[in-house]
């Protein structure tokens, strides 16, 4: 019997290759940059399953050219992406990577926490310019992190990871999440369920870990920034459109809130121009789940979501699969 077709939108990795073309007759884009749009609608019109990124639309036009198409499975969590009520539509089976990458992120938005406040890649630049001229007692004075008030904004799996860190850091949290966590998880994690006003108006470091929707776009506006503490930092690993990024700008230009560590982008990969020159701003390229283990797992996990879609199971991360029929 021949085998289901696939796209994968890049090369992926050994291990995910392995269980693809276990079950697969897969075409791969064999380079690992985005794969051209007008491939994408050419390559994915034959196909029953799209392995893709989250660089890739999946919209109605791209359903429209796929009309076999019957799972996609995306390797990361988020899944703004895609437009799944349009896929449940075309009875297209949509799944995700949750949990894998969730230590992962909270390490990257650990480190750009205390880069942002202790000024790291200020420091490592005025080295590299060579015109560091040695000890002075007060030379790149930041913000502490031990002890201080952590804010973390979407108290889900990262979002509680970042907690976790901060037990280490004896730091006060306060968390806003769409619903309650539980008693147990509030006492484990010392975490302290407030409003959006005052987790913003008492948080030494705000972070962001809601996914992005029609509620998170731009909830980190110009009113949000004014109400922050003039030496609060912002961290975003979330998604670049839950900040206001032009707010943003601003609110660091008049000085209401102290500096911004981010890993997303609200038009990856632009970045607004005025935060590009801004010394009290780090910027790295969405790497939140970029570790070797971690982005091997999440490709593993997608090869298996498809591979068990196509054997007659259900998914192990669908996103609608109660809507799909076999
Ligand atoms: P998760 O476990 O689903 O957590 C998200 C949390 O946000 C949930 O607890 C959810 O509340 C809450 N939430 C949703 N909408 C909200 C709203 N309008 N107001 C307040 N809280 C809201 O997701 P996760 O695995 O932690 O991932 C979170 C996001 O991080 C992903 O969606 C993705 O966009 C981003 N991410 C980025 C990277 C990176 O490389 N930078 C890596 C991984 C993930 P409920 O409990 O009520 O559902
Ligand atoms: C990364 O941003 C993800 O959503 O996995």
């Amino acid at each position: 019997m021949s085998k289901p077709k696939a796209l994968a939108t890049r090369p992926l990795f050994p291990a995910a290759r392995e269980i693809l073309e276990r079950n697969f007759d897969v075409e791969y884009w064999p380079v690992q940059d985005k794969m051209p749009r007008a491939d994408l609608l050419r390559r994915v019109a034959d196909k029953d399953a799209l392995i893709c990124l989250l660089t890739e639309k999946i919209d109605g036009e791209l359903l429209a050219a796929a009309p076999k198409l019957r799972i996609v499975s995306t390797v990361s969590v988020g899944y703004d992406h895609i437009d799944v009520p349009a896929c449940t539509r075309r009875n297209v089976m949509v799944t995700n990577t949750p949990g894998v990458l969730d230590e992962t992120t909270a390490d990257l938005a650990w480190a750009l926490l205390m880069a942002i406040a202790r000024r790291v890649v200020e420091g490592d630049a005025w080295i590299r310019s060579g015109t560091w001229p040695g000890w002075e007692l007060d030379q790149l004075l930041g913000g502490d992190v031990y002890g201080k008030t952590l804010g973390v904004i979407g108290f889900g799996r990262i979002g509680r990871a970042m907690a976790r860190r901060a037990l280490g850091f004896q730091m006060r949290v306060l968390y806003q999440n769409r619903t309650r966590a539980s008693l147990e998880v509030e006492r484990e994690l010392r975490a302290e369920f407030a409003d959006l006003d005052r987790l913003l108006r008492e948080s030494d470091f705000v972070t962001l870990h809601v996914p992005l929707s029609a509620d998170t776009r731009h909830l980190m506006s110009a009113v949000a920034f004014e109400k922050m503490k003039s030496t609060a930092y912002l961290i975003n690993t979330a998604r670049g459109p839950v900040v206001d990024e032009a707010a943003l700008a601003r609110a660091l230009e008049d000085k209401k809130i102290a500096g911004a560590a981010l890993d997303v982008y609200e038009s990856e990969p632009k970045v607004h121009p005025a935060l590009l020159s801004r010394r009290d701003v780090i910027l790295v390229p969405h790497i939140g789940s970029a570790s070797v283990e971690t982005r091997t797992k999440m490709a593993v996990m997608a090869a298996t979501n498809a591979a068990e879609f196509f054997a007659g199971r259900r998914p192990p991360n669908a996103l609608n699969a109660d809507a799909v029929r076999p």
